[in-house]
């Protein structure tokens, strides 16, 4: 593997009774696209938050680079949440903005540069995703797919270091997954970047994931290639895999 850009080191996070992560670590090795598989609720959104210092775990360490996340103060978090772009479940567009203007938004809130400047980079990027014609428009005048993409050009504007993608294709008929797909993949080269991707559509994972990682009752169970996982002669992730009843996972 290469050298992580990304580490959980042995985290634990609980919201309330529900324990979600117990004794957590994983690494994201740099310049990869990892996937996180795991059943509905097992934590998977919650290690994308974890990643980007939304939230603090309970123990254990979060790393960017060698940067022990869980102790900077909110000036150092801001800063370094320039590195990192993410791309939301439901794309998150603001209604009331126009395509452009939402792309432009964190360069906005993050860089001094002129407007024709961020007009320039929102336009680029939204050209990198296919939507360049999209610019004027307003969100609501968008595909579902169209408005996936435009999120992935607002998460990827600031150029960071590692793009967390929250269910990317959830949604979109499997065309769309397909095109979808491609554009992590090509935003991922293009940027030189690193990509974390939580994905339930097995197909799109095969397709773009350097490693995949399953999370299961708090922890990761398996991690390694597509090939290495596939193989994977635990019964809970086959049974994941081959989406059958029958098997070890309690339902
Ligand atoms: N802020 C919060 N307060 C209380 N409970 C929370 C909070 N965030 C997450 N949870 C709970 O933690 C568990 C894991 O949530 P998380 O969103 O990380 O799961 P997930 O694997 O992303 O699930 P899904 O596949 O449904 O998106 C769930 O039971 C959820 O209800
Ligand atoms: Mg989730």
């Amino acid at each position: 593997m290469a050298e992580p850009i990304a580490r959980l080191d042995d985290v634990s996070v609980s919201f309330g009774e529900r324990v979600v992560l117990k004794n957590c670590s994983l690494e994201v090795p740099d310049g990869t696209i990892m996937c996180i598989i795991g059943l509905s609720g097992a934590g998977k959104s919650t290690i994308l938050r974890l990643l980007d210092g939304l939230i603090k775990p309970d123990s254990g360490h979060v790393y960017l680079h060698e940067h022990d996340i869980c102790h900077m103060r909110e000036s150092q978090l801001i800063e370094m949440r320039t590195k990192i772009g993410f791309a939301f479940q439901f794309a998150a567009l603001f209604d009331s903005m126009t395509v452009g203007e939402n792309v432009s938004l964190p360069l906005r809130e993050h860089t001094t540069l002129s407007e024709k400047e961020i007009f320039d980079i929102a336009m680029h990027t939204l050209d990198s995703v296919g939507l360049a014609h999209t610019y004027h428009n307003m969100p609501s005048e968008l595909s579902g797919g169209m408005l996936k993409r435009a999120g992935f050009a607002r998460a990827v504007v600031t150029n960071p270091e590692i793009v967390l993608y929250d269910e990317p294709t959830t949604g979109v008929d499997p065309i769309v997954t397909h095109l979808l797909t491609d554009t992590i993949k090509r935003l991922r080269k293009q940027l030189n970047s690193t990509a974390v991707v939580i994905s339930h559509d097995l197909q799109s994972i095969y397709m773009m994931a350097d490693y995949v990682a399953m999370l299961f009752e708090g922890a990761i169970i398996a991690n390694g290639t597509v090939e290495d996982v596939r193989k994977s002669n635990n019964p809970i992730v086959q049974q994941f895999l081959q989406g059958s009843e029958v098997g070890p996972i309690p339902l």
